[in-house]
């Protein structure tokens, strides 16, 4: 909760710096988009999931260990910079899709996508309005608490055998097929493999 009124706070100031340094005073336009833009950033930090990407290296062996192939449908939930789904459709050639809440997040992403020159999709929105029934690999980084309340809709629509790697956090009391354990030299934290109609052996 520190982040948020943190965040909030720096971009209430800078909003007001920008505002009292303009020689005009800013037309409502301009203050509608800045806010559209950072309101959607704020709930994505208020889900208890800010934009913090995974190291790449990290990112890299959470394909591989995955088992990403050919074709196979890869979702990152909140794809941040997009560099889980970039890495899956690059070098693996999976039809990769990342969903990203944070409007300016987001724009990162579509820009990264062109350095990348990858056929990966972005989309702007909240990855639960979206149907994950042809999804094999879920892929994510998010707090305990938030990677729980997604559970209903994992458990609903993911089909049997699909898998979910989360970088660095379990999935409440769910049992991984497989953790890769972490390495400190190369500050890679714990990744959990977990496996649809296997998450409850153990
Ligand atoms: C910790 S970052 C991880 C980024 C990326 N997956 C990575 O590993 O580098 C989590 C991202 O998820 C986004 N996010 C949070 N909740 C979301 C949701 N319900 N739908 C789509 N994106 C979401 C946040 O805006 C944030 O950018």
């Amino acid at each position: 909760m520190l982040d948020v009124l943190l965040f909030s706070l720096i971009s209430g100031f800078t909003l007001y710096l920008v505002i009292i340094t303009m020689p005009q005073p800013p037309d409502l336009f301009m203050v509608v988009i800045f806010l559209m833009l950072l309101i959607p950033t704020i709930v994505a930090l208020i889900q208890g999931a800010p934009f913090v990407p995974t190291p790449m290296n990290a990112a890299k062996k959470m394909i591989k260990i995955a088992g990403v192939k050919k074709n196979d449908n890869v979702v990152d939930i909140g794809c941040g910079d997009g560099r889980l789904v970039y890495i899956a459709a690059n070098d693996y050639k999976a039809k990769a899709v990342g969903f990203e809440l944070s409007p300016i997040v987001w724009c990162i992403a579509r820009i990264r996508k062109l350095f990348w020159r990858s056929k990966a999709k972005i989309k702007f929105g909240d990855f639960r309005l979206f149907d994950l029934s042809k999804t094999d690999y879920i892929v994510c980084y998010m707090l305990p608490e938030t990677l729980k309340k997604f559970i209903p809709k994992f458990e609903k629509e993911l089909k049997k055998g699909a898998k979910i790697i989360s970088y660095a956090f379990y999935i409440a009391d769910w049992a991984p097929v497989h953790i890769e354990p972490s390495d400190p030299k190369e500050s890679i934290s714990e990744i959990m493999v977990y496996e649809i109609g296997k998450q409850y052996n153990k």
